[in-house]
């Protein structure tokens, strides 16, 4: 095991995701809850493969929007700046904010798989904060401020528009952003199903409104205060919770989506990049309540939008 800070980052040299067994599997996942991230070393695996290997760890689920969807398998999410044969694929600059994966839907992810493709000479890797870390060294006060709180989060900061945009009024993609990734409301502190640990859910680039155990709306500068003492307002990426993690050629990532906020790290200078992203979800809730607080919000409409 290689200790990153208060991250630790498992390394698994000799895990062959094609012969693992359901005991592999499960000391694999165990791993990850304990953890936060394991790196499975030397993988060699086809698109196919590496989405019959992740659905031995849990269910996946394909991206709401298909213009990330990989070619021939939608349950990868690609983050590409790379053409091959004058062709796109993916969607280049991806998650360069701090964010956990699909905290502005009802049901967010247990895990996140990353195997990167195509690997940039300089900046190759990921940031990530413990928000159960950060919960833990809260003041007393503001976890007892913390209690009963919810927050609202939503996708707008960041939604990136979609070539099938180009020309359409800004008031129509605003109306169908809305109708298709309304706020979803989350615990601001929610117990992990597995570990038992206290975790702060709240991300810059998603949370909106913190609202009180009454449901009145707390001050701006409360969630601001948090995601400031979190590390996440930190542009320098110095805060002692920020960990960076580099990665090289046949590496996959595997971590905990419950736990850990995430940052990706992208070049000032263009440098070609692509991975290949893979979001689970495991058998148990993301968090206890997690349905009561949007049984008024509709699933996402799977379509392609604009055509
Ligand atoms: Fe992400």
């Amino acid at each position: 095991m290689i200790k990153c800070g208060t991250i630790n980052r498992v390394e698994v040299a000799d895990f062959d995701c094609k012969t693992a067994t359901d005991s592999d599997l499960s000391v694999l996942k165990s791993l990850v809850y304990e953890n936060k991230i394991a790196v499975l070393k030397n993988q060699h695996l086809t698109p196919g493969e590496y989405v019959e290997f992740s659905k031995r760890l849990g269910t996946p689920e394909a991206y709401y929007q298909p213009m990330y969807h990989h070619p021939e398998e939608k349950n990868i999410f690609v983050s590409s700046n790379v053409s091959k044969d004058g062709k796109r694929m993916g969607v280049p600059h991806t998650g360069k904010f701090w964010h956990a994966d699909y905290a502005f839907m009802k049901k967010p992810f247990a895990f996140t798989l990353i195997y990167p493709q195509v690997i940039p000479a300089q900046s190759r890797g990921t940031y990530f904060i413990d928000m159960g870390e950060v919960y833990e060294s809260l003041p007393e006060d503001i976890k007892t401020k913390l209690e009963g709180t919810t927050c609202k989060h939503s996708v707008r900061k960041y939604f990136k528009i979609r070539p099938t945009d180009v020309y359409r009024p800004i008031s129509e993609i605003l109306r169908e952003i809305e109708r298709e990734t309304p706020e979803v409301t989350h615990a601001s502190v929610f117990t992990h199903p597995v570990t038992d640990e206290k975790i702060l859910y709240i991300s810059e680039g998603f949370s909106q409104q913190m609202f009180d155990r009454d449901g009145n709306p707390m001050a701006d500068e409360f969630l601001e205060h948090l995601l400031i003492l979190s590390g996440q307002k930190d542009n320098a990426f110095s805060s002692p919770f920020v960990r960076m993690h580099q990665f090289e050629k046949g590496d996959l990532l595997f971590w905990d989506n419950r736990s850990l906020v995430h940052c990706a790290l992208h070049a000032t200078v263009a440098e070609p990049t692509e991975s290949f992203r893979i979001t689970l979800h495991d058998q148990y809730d993301f968090c206890q309540g997690v349905d009561e607080l949007n049984q008024s919000v509709a699933d996402p409409v799977l379509r392609n939008v604009g055509t």
